[in-house]
This record gives C-alpha cells, structure tokens and sequence, in this order.
C-alpha cells in the first residue's frame, strides 16, 4: 500500500517536472477570492504564488507609519521619494503553509489585512510611480515562470503574454458579507455596511483610476463566483489549466 502510494506521489511529482511551466494571471474585484483560488493551484501545481495587492497593501502600510497620509489624502511627492526604502518580500510560513508578507524585514502578513490599510489602500495604488516600482518586482519574480499572481493588472500590464488570464468577480454584497465573516472570525467588529461601502468605492478606484485601472483583458476567462462553491471555482479552474497545458 505504501509503495503504491509513494509511486503515486512521485508519479505527480514527475508529471510536474516535466509539464512546460506557465503564467496564469488572476484579475478581478476586491474580496471576490482571487488570492484563495490562486494559492490553492499554485499548491496543485507547485507554483509560486503572488498575492500583488499585499504589495501595495505594505507600501501603504509604510505610508501610515511614516504619517505620509493624513485625512485620506497621502503625500505622494515624499512617498515616491522613500520608495527606495521600501523593500517588500515574501517568505514561506511553513506552519501556514502560505507566504507571508515582509516589509523592510517585519513580517506584516496580519497589519496589511486591516481596516486601516484596506481604507487607504486605493490612492496609494493610483500613484504612476508606486505601481511602476511594484510591476518592476512583479516581473522580476515571474521571469522564470511557474507562478500564479493575482491583483488587478496582471493579465493586462505585468504579464500580458501569460499564457492562462482568469478575471475573477462575484456581486458587491457577496463579497461584503465575505469579508465581513473573515473578519468577524477574526474578532474584529466592523459593520457590513462599512464593508460593503469599502468593497463598492475600492471597485469605483479600481476600475477608473488613470493608470492600470481594473479591466479584464481581452484574453482573459470571466468567472463569475457569485453563486459557486470553493470546490466548484476549483473543478473550473483546472479544468482551465488542463486545457492549456494541453
Ligand atoms: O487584492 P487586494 O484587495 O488586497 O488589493 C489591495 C489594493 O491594491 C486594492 O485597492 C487594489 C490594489 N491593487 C492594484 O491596484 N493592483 C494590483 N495588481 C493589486 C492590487
């Protein structure tokens, strides 16, 4: 029995070896489980994964710390200038079995997640020069492909020539009450007409901002998980992947 498994196992493991490694970019609507379905195939395929928004979460993160934003309004000027000091970096939690997000050496996987971060999040990313400085790493990190990453502009202007787009999304109140019971899990107490507020005036920045804004590509694959279970996005996606890598 352990032998047939253990050949099993090296079976798929060899399978993955030899398969050509691809880009899959996922692009979508805030809280619509973008980051959840791409970790999940970058485990399926032994791919690197890269949550994007967590990059321009701790760049904001950075921004509130040095009190560059103040009423909502950030001081764009001197945080472009401090970009060079920010250095963001994933590193794998093997006790989470995920990466987590370190800025300047900290790990900030927990603060980028809150409501303070996710309040201030949409300028920071509409600044030309912070989103030109974290495409620079993105491409960095997928030059030697086998990577899944997910944001808004993936598919569109990190890698245009990936070789698998998904645009992800799902309606405004569902994706409210899923952030409101992510968080509620948490213990955090916010209202979910404070969520969805959120959720609809990240969707307006997203997608009207004049650099990068949120748009499907034209090659990209609509799904709608509106009414899906998490097995079910997971059946669709790879059954996606299959029919790339043929
Ligand atoms: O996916 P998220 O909600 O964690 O993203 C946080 C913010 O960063 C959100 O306002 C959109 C923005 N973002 C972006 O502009 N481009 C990306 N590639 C990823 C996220």
């Amino acid at each position: 029995m352990f032998f047939v498994v253990k050949s099993i196992y090296l079976c798929r493991k060899l399978f993955k070896m030899i398969l050509p490694k691809i880009v899959i970019a996922i692009d979508g609507h805030s809280s619509c489980g973008k980051s959840t379905i791409a970790k999940a195939l970058a485990a399926q395929l032994g791919y690197i994964f890269i949550d994007s928004g967590a990059m321009y979460r701790a760049v904001t993160l950075f921004a509130l710390r040095t009190n560059l934003i103040a009423d909502g309004k950030v001081d764009e000027p001197k945080l472009i200038s401090l970009l060079p000091q920010i250095k963001i970096e994933f590193h794998y939690n093997p006790e989470k079995q995920k990466s987590d997000t370190y800025l300047n050496g900290e790990n900030v996987e927990d603060e980028i997640r809150q409501l303070p971060v996710s309040l201030h999040v949409s300028p920071v990313a509409t600044i030309a020069e912070v989103r030109a400085a974290m495409v620079r790493l993105q491409q960095e990190m997928g030059k030697n492909k086998g990577i899944v990453m997910d944001g808004r502009d993936i598919g569109t202007v990190v890698f245009p020539d990936a070789e698998l787009k998904l645009f992800v999304t799902a309606s405004p109140e569902i994706r409210a009450q899923r952030r409101f019971d992510e968080l509620s899990a948490k213990g955090e107490t916010v209202s979910y007409d404070t969520i969805l507020q959120n959720v609809q005036e990240r969707d307006y920045i997203d997608s009207t901002r004049e650099v990068s804004p949120l748009r499907k590509a034209d090659d990209a694959l609509v799904l709608d998980n509106s009414n899906m279970t998490r097995e079910e996005q997971m059946a669709w996606v790879t059954e996606r992947v299959k029919e790339r890598l043929g």
